[in-house]
């Protein structure tokens, strides 16, 4: 067993209740226009639902992006080399990570994810098919800088973000982060940190435009597992920070916004509605929505741009046999004068 003693980066109240889920709640609630970060739709049952949704008929970004690891592997190891630290943003049940693994032969495997115990026991399960590895899971949001326990911090290093997650951020804060990541995996610890193969870099999962029939009814599918993944954030809402939304006033919509190029997700009321949270009130009108994701669908263009705009320079893509899904490899970005 090698999982190393996992780091936790969260700032809770005296009940235990994670203080930035209550400020995002209530700021978001308070709002005309109501939103809550996507982020909090993953407690351990939104974490577990999430799995449940990668196995249904029409949610494709899972399939479609593993048979991208599966088969891309010789290239992975040719571009990348071995002996690097993976650290994964957003790295949920792990399932997609032996695939890159195996094709690098890494040094270290750091997971970072805001769902604490499903890391941790994603993090163990890992570990049976990896004896030797040493891995080290950091439980904390991925949007705040992260500080990286060692040996992971002297190595070159790896980001993995796959899942398209990069998706469920607006661009703004899309570019923060992958800046933000840029500074995480910089080898500042390193000895050769000038030399091209201590350089970080980025192999980041991106879904791709399509047909809006396709991405709505991944969104909204057959069996409302996606709906209860929805609905799972303010069952979350009622049980941590005591509130009494009414679940069967809610609705669950996913509908394509073709100006932003995104999948949104709300919850829609069927009546009038007043609740409380947190001691709060608020109320909400029938017809009113809670935006709960967003996940933008990229090109080839859009994709490059984004990266770019975050210091990242993009060296392959490869796309699966439908062209549903990319992946992509980035180097950060030398910093040099141009036009
Ligand atoms: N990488 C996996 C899981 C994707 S689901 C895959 O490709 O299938 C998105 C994951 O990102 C979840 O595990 C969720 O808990 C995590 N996540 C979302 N926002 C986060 C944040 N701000 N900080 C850390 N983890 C986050
Ligand atoms: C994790 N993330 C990339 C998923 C997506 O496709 O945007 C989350 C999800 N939301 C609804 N279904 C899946």
């Amino acid at each position: 067993m090698a999982t190393k003693q996992g780091m936790e980066l969260v700032d809770r109240d005296e009940r235990g209740v994670d203080r930035a889920f209550r400020r995002d709640v209530l700021a978001g609630l308070a709002q005309p226009d109501k939103a809550i970060p996507a982020r909090w739709l993953y407690d351990d049952a939104g974490s577990q639902l999430f799995e449940d949704i990668t196995q249904v008929a029409e949610y494709y970004p899972t399939r479609a992006e593993t048979e991208i690891l599966n088969t891309r592997g010789p290239e992975f190891a040719a571009a990348m080399g071995k002996g690097r630290a993976v650290v994964e943003f957003g790295s949920g049940s792990s399932v997609k990570t032996p695939l890159l693994l195996r094709a690098i032969d890494p040094a270290a495997y750091v997971p970072l994810d805001i769902a604490g115990d499903f890391l941790r026991a994603a993090a163990e399960d890992l570990a049976q098919g990896f004896p030797d590895l040493p891995i080290f899971p950091v439980e904390g949001d991925f949007t705040r800088t992260v500080h990286l326990p060692q040996p992971a911090k002297t190595l070159p290093k790896l980001g993995f973000f796959p899942g398209s997650t990069i998706g469920n951020m607006v661009p703004r804060t899309a570019v923060d982060l992958l800046r933000s990541m840029r500074d995480t995996l910089s080898a500042d610890d390193a000895q050769d940190a000038a030399t091209a193969a201590a350089r970080p870099m980025l192999l980041i999962g991106m879904d791709l435009v399509k047909d809006v029939s396709v991405l709505e009814a991944a969104y909204d599918d057959a069996a409302g597992v996606t709906g209860a993944f929805n609905l799972n954030l303010a069952r979350r809402i009622n049980r941590e920070l005591g509130g009494d939304i009414p679940l069967d006033a809610l609705r669950h919509e996913a509908r394509w916004n073709d100006d932003f190029a995104r999948i949104e997700m709300h919850l829609r009321t069927t009546r009038d509605i007043t609740f409380t949270v947190s001691g709060e009130t608020f109320s909400m009108r029938e017809g009113e929505s809670i935006h709960t994701e967003n996940s933008h669908k990229f090109t080839r263009r859009s994709s490059y741009a984004l990266l770019q705009a975050g210091g990242w320079t993009p060296t392959c893509r490869w796309t699966d046999g439908e062209k549903r899904f990319s992946v992509i490899l980035a180097e950060a970005s030398v910093l040099r004068s141009a036009p």
